[in-house]
């Protein structure tokens, strides 16, 4: 009896710090975190943008600051989209050609719209984007990169 008891003891307190644990790193994974990256007034409605900020992301018990891309889009008074900088055919670093009025990556040539449909080259899906938010006139960008 006091040998069952004393493993008791021991699995609960085994279980709480492990239990508090995953239940941490769940809802903060989930959570996701924005990073306010530009003024609404510093980007032109229909001009895409190369930004560049500081993350910082959480591996395991390390904490790591890194840099981060997007191309964001001003569409109207209030809304940006944010696209991840990274081309969907195989990862190359695509840029905005003003000439062309379209996002050209130099790779094997994919071309993509101004709201990242693809309209030429191997690439077979649009850009992928960074969740974004819009406060009191701040462009925010997650963590999170959502796929089309
Ligand atoms: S990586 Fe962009 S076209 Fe191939």
């Amino acid at each position: 009896m006091l040998i069952a008891s004393l493993g008791s003891a021991i699995a609960a307190a085994l279980a709480v710090p492990a239990g508090i644990y995953l239940l941490w790193n769940g809802v903060s994974k989930n959570r996701g975190t924005f990073v306010e990256v530009a003024d609404l007034t510093q980007l032109n409605v229909g001009k895409p943008q190369e930004v560049t900020f500081e993350r910082t992301r959480v591996d395991g018990w390390r904490v790591l600051k890194e840099k981060v891309i997007a191309w964001v889009v001003r569409t109207d008074d209030k809304n940006v989209v944010a696209y991840s900088p990274q081309c969907t055919h195989l990862g190359c670093a695509y840029h905005w050609e003003e000439d062309r009025n379209h996002f050209v990556c130099p790779c094997h040539e994919s071309l993509f719209t101004i709201d990242g449909k693809v309209v030429g080259g191997p690439a077979s899906r649009p850009l992928d984007r960074y969740a974004v938010r819009v406060e009191n006139s701040k462009l925010l960008i997650g963590s999170k990169i959502l796929k089309a």
